[in-house]
């Protein structure tokens, strides 16, 4: 069974409202409702100078592939001044670009660009902490007096009874590891929820608040951005009383803490005050909601009469079969976890004023291909167009991640462990060959699970065409993190023009998605669940039309035919297909899906 809905992360402790989300019967239209989004991973998208690192020049250089795959915003991944730990989520200057993604001026004219081919672009919003190389930080860990002291969160330790020194808690960081990190100089301890070079910023402090309106939100919109994606937006908020969390796991002096981080007292108050700022502007953001499995939770944060953020990232699909706390721990799912989890907030939004992401995809997740349907070579190029034909017609905003778009699949159970870069991947392995003595076989199980799950699938080079290297820097650099060796039969030049490609049918699907928007973006979602093996949904328009998805999710052809509660549907309404003939209707094929439409 799925541990992502362990109640220990559904602990509640401002249970003082119910949310009332604004009934409506058809989903209000706006622009960013309508629009397709394409995240960019600076470093891994098009490398334009040979150094072996993505860069803003390699963004600009691919706006008119995106346009023409029918992307409306652009969402780049952080590009600002920063140490890397995290791979820019971790901020040392607000204002200042990450020397080898270009300058400020590279910037300017990627926002001009963009806007000039009729698209849209947000920039990621990191404000819960910032780099323990940020000046504010340096200044607050420079003495416990600095006027900067307060803008990040210390405690003193607490001894135990041989004296020994302990954190003032026992939480458990995002990427392993004590959420506190010992200063030797002012002898106390910093909170951090991500990695020890990532302080949490105090949001308690209104001047540190301020300073990050102006540097990190105003600076930007007012260079004409279009909104944001707002990283961890739950976290800004802890409870202040900095108690224990409960012991869950004896094997570790660390426990799962979320409770005690996410969501705190004061956080709708916090967003209040961001979007206040936003307001002035005609931007939206969507903001990612980890931890947060009570849809009345939810709605405060989407509903659009609580004028919070417009949309949220909920990880209920892709976290299935991860532990939480601990993603590597990983447990079966099956298809019928699947549905249940892809459809959730489907249901919870309709007829209310609140709005969902579609996505299966981003920088922290493995291929959707890979992680749900089938890598296999015989299958996975049909397992890339039907999610996406699911994705496709799905009500939200619909978010695509670079390299989605051509079906790249995860590194293969061959790909070496030094391959592993990302900070999480490498602390967990670390880990386990710490706690095991290097057992073997505990190895090769937390490999297994980095093949599954491991961010740095996400994170390889953007496969462009079958030259070395695959078309992301020249043949002769050596890229960052290795291209997957899949580049010579997956990549762009082999796709583009290509009808039966995994390419073409996302355009002809973003077409669709536009062309009947009433249905497939607006439609009023209804799951029809008589299957297992299929996930079929309707949607229907406010005219009485409507739209039918079928998905077959099994590598095994399928008996089937349209369901007969709505009559309406014939065989000739089909719409859209995943196949370009051999059409059947009494059967699907594997992983076939057809959207119907009635007249
Ligand atoms: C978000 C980002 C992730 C990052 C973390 C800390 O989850 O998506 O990449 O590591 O926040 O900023
Ligand atoms: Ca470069």
């Amino acid at each position: 069974m799925l541990a992502v809905h362990t109640r220990l992360n559904q602990q509640r402790f401002t249970p003082d409202f119910t949310i009332m989300p604004h009934q409506v019967r058809y989903h209000e239209p706006r622009w960013w409702k309508e629009s397709v989004v394409y995240e960019i991973y600076v470093s891994s998208f098009k490398d334009s100078n040979n150094d072996g690192i993505g860069d803003i020049p390699g963004i600009i250089s691919k706006l008119n592939y995106l346009r023409d795959l029918g992307v409306d915003i652009i969402w780049v991944s952080p590009h600002y001044k920063s140490p890397q730990v995290d791979m820019g989520y971790d901020i040392s200057d607000y204002q200042k670009i990450h020397g080898p993604y270009g300058s400020m001026k590279d910037v300017d004219t990627l926002i001009e660009r963009t806007h000039a081919l009729g698209m849209k672009i947000i920039f990621d919003l990191v404000i819960n902490h910032s780099s323990d190389l940020h000046p504010w930080f340096k200044e607050s860990r420079s003495s416990v007096d600095s006027p900067k002291r307060d803008w990040y969160i210390w405690r003193p330790a607490r001894y135990d009874a041989a004296g020994k020194r302990h954190p003032p808690t026992n939480w458990r960081s995002n990427f392993g590891g004590p959420t506190w990190s010992w200063d030797e100089k002012t002898q106390q301890y910093y909170v951090h929820i991500y990695a020890p070079e990532q302080p949490d910023l105090n949001w308690e402090n209104p001047d540190c608040r301020r300073a990050l309106y102006d540097t990190a939100i105003r600076f930007w919109l007012d260079k004409g951005i279009d909104g944001f994606r707002v990283d961890t937006v739950n976290r800004y908020s802890k409870r202040v009383d900095f108690v224990d969390a409960p012991i869950t796991d004896t094997a570790d002096e660390t426990q799962l803490a979320f409770q005690n981080f996410t969501n705190g007292p004061r956080i709708h108050e916090y967003i209040s005050e961001i979007r206040a700022v936003l307001d002035e502007y005609d931007v939206f953001t969507v903001g990612e909601l980890p931890n947060t499995p009570d849809e009345s939770d939810v709605m405060r944060f989407i509903s659009a009469q609580e004028k919070q953020v417009d949309m949220v990232f909920n990880f209920d699909t892709v976290y299935l079969g991860q532990t939480p706390g601990d993603r590597f721990r990983l447990q079966n799912f099956t298809k019928k976890d699947f549905k249940r989890e892809l459809t959730k907030w489907q249901d919870v939004i309709r007829d209310t004023d609140a709005w969902a992401t579609v996505f299966l995809e981003n920088h922290d997740q493995g291929r959707s291909v890979s992680r749900f349907l089938s890598d296999d070579p015989a299958h996975r190029t049909q397992a890339a167009k039907v999610l996406a034909m699911v994705l496709g017609t799905m009500t939200g905003t619909l978010f695509l991640y670079q390299g989605q778009e051509i079906g790249i699949v995860n590194a293969p159970p061959s790909y070496p462990v030094e391959e592993y870069k990302c900070i999480r991947s490498v602390n967990h392995y670390n880990k386990i060959r710490r706690q095991t003595g290097g057992d073997p076989t505990a190895l090769e199980e937390a490999l297994d699970a980095l093949q599954k799950v491991a961010r740095d699938h996400a994170r390889v080079p953007m496969q462009w065409d079958d030259s070395a290297n695959a078309g992301f820097c020249a043949a002769c650099v050596t890229p960052w993190m290795r291209v997957l060796d899949t580049y010579r039969e997956i990549n762009v030049a082999s796709q583009i023009g290509n009808k039966g490609s995994v390419l073409e049918f996302w355009k002809a699907v973003i077409r669709f998605r536009k062309r009947y928007k009433d249905l497939a973006i607006y439609g009023r979602f209804q799951l029809i669940d008589e299957h297992e093996d299929l996930l079929t949904f309707i949607k229907e328009g406010t005219d009485g039309k409507v739209l039918f998805t079928v998905a077959n999710l099994s590598d095994q052809p399928q008996r089937w035919s349209l369901p007969s509660s709505y009559p309406m549907l014939k065989p000739s309404n089909l719409a859209l297909s995943t196949r370009s003939q051999g059409v059947d209707h009494f059967s699907l094929a594997a992983f076939e899906g057809r959207v119907y439409v009635s007249v």
